[in-house]
């Protein structure tokens, strides 16, 4: 396979206007390199661009700027494989470049661009993490192009070497889901995440393309929320952009709100959630989804990406059902057997209520736990913002959480073991 095959192709992205003095140009060979250039000197940079385009058959796509802000700016919006920099620019000198380059884009390979002169320097960002530097004037056509390919592949290597020395949370990804509205879906998502918190790192995420209530039922006032990470419009997802959508309550939970505003809401683009699962995995030991259904590819992309889809079930013969239901839908996406469960939760201590062992024989799937009503609670925890488990963990419906939550501590799932 030649290394461009293994270098991957990516979709062709549209790398509008943008900073200060960017140009851009490219072959037009299906699978660009996309170089980032930041070079103030037009015509070290023109040189730049003709000697890649000497090369027959190397596809690439090279935008230019020439400041070190607009490179930022750039890389906040756009996918490169390279950047290829000069130290000294308008706005940021020698290693301060280097770093704040680095910095902001650990997963990109920089290669410096050094002047004869400044050889010391470059020979500095290499030891604080660039792959190479090139003498401007000086390189060749062919070498420019293997120095390129083989700082992408060394930087590859160094990363997957870094990553297989500090394995961060390889975290489960449980999604509660109800197979209608109102059953209680948000109440336990929230729950079992407070309740996991004290063993293990916990994200709670509402993965949702209308209306949230985490923040009504946290009293919080998210500034900012997921849901700008996962539409068609927004750039490429990264775990910093994810990283400062957190809010960490005082029980150590972390909280990645969904929309907050109807203008908000929009639906969720399957390629971000893609990206999205890995990175939250990477985020905590117990991740805790909210999931809205819809008969898309984004939320089928979401439950088939997780460990358990958790569905939360009313004991009443409609919401029951609706869950029957949902479970022959989800396994028609592959999701069944030790894939799925459920938890019951009686908001209303009704008459006509199924018993529990005649909701677990119409759904047929394991049943985690049965959650009896505790409606002044329930409203006091809203009112408190504190889910029930914290608020009142000694009440039986805090117990029957926690016990849930207990099932599903990350050493329990897969298989889940009941
Ligand atoms: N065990 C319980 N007993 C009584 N009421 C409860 C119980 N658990 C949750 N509730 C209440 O039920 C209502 C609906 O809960 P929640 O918002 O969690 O449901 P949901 O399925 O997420 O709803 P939506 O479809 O709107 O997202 C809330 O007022 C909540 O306080
Ligand atoms: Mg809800």
């Amino acid at each position: 396979m030649s290394l461009l095959k293994r270098l991957g192709s990516r979709p062709p992205e549209e790398s509008g206007g943008g900073g200060t003095g960017a140009s851009e140009s490219s072959t037009s060979e299906a699978a660009p390199l996309h170089l980032l250039l930041i070079e103030d000197n037009m015509g070290e940079a023109r040189l730049l661009r003709e000697m890649l385009a000497e090369i027959p058959g190397t596809p690439f796509h090279l935008t230019h700027v020439d400041r070190l802000s607009a490179a930022l700016k750039r890389l906040d919006s756009q996918t490169f494989d390279l950047i290829l920099s000069d130290l000294t620019l308008p706005d940021s000198d020698g290693m301060e470049t280097f770093l704040g380059l680095h910095a902001h884009s650990p997963e990109i390979p920089i290669v410096v661009l050094s002047g004869l002169d400044d050889v010391r320097l470059a020979v500095r960002a290499v030891q604080q993490g660039a792959q190479d530097y090139l003498f401007k004037g000086q390189v060749m056509p062919l070498d420019l192009v293997r120095a390129l390919y083989a700082a992408i592949e060394q930087h590859k290597v160094q990363r997957e070497q870094a990553r297989q020395a500090q394995p961060g949370p390889s975290g489960k990804l449980v999604a509660c889901l109800g197979a209608k509205g109102g059953m209680g879906t948000t109440t336990v998502a929230l729950n079992l995440a407070a309740a996991q918190a004290g063993h293990q790192s916990t994200l709670a995420v509402e993965l949702r393309y209308s209306l949230g209530s985490f923040a009504l039922q946290l009293q919080q006032t998210p500034l900012l929320t997921l849901n700008e990470l996962l539409t068609s419009a927004a750039p490429r997802l990264t775990e910093r952009e994810l990283r400062q959508r957190v809010v960490r309550l005082p029980s150590g939970v972390g909280v990645l709100f969904g929309p907050q505003k109807v203008g908000d809401c929009t639906a969720l683009e399957p390629k971000q959630v893609t990206a999205l699962l890995p990175l939250l995995k990477g985020m905590a030991q117990c991740v805790v989804m909210d999931v809205e259904y819809s008969p898309t590819q984004a939320t089928q992309t979401v439950l088939q990406g997780c460990d358990l889809v958790l569905l939360i079930v009313e004991p009443e013969p409609v919401a029951v059902a609706a869950s029957r239901a949902m479970l022959e839908f989800l396994a028609t996406w592959g999701i069944s057997g030790s894939l799925v469960a459920a938890v019951i939760l009686n908001r209303a201590a009704a008459s006509g209520a199924l018993k529990p062992h005649e909701v677990q024989a119409h759904l047929g799937c394991p049943l985690l736990g049965i959650v009896p009503p505790a409606v002044e609670l329930c409203m006091m925890a809203t009112r408190q913002g504190v889910p029930l488990v914290l608020g009142q963990p000694t009440h039986i419906a805090a117990q029957s959480l926690i016990e849930v939550a207990n099932k599903l501590r990350a050493d329990a799932l897969l298989p889940l073991k009941l």
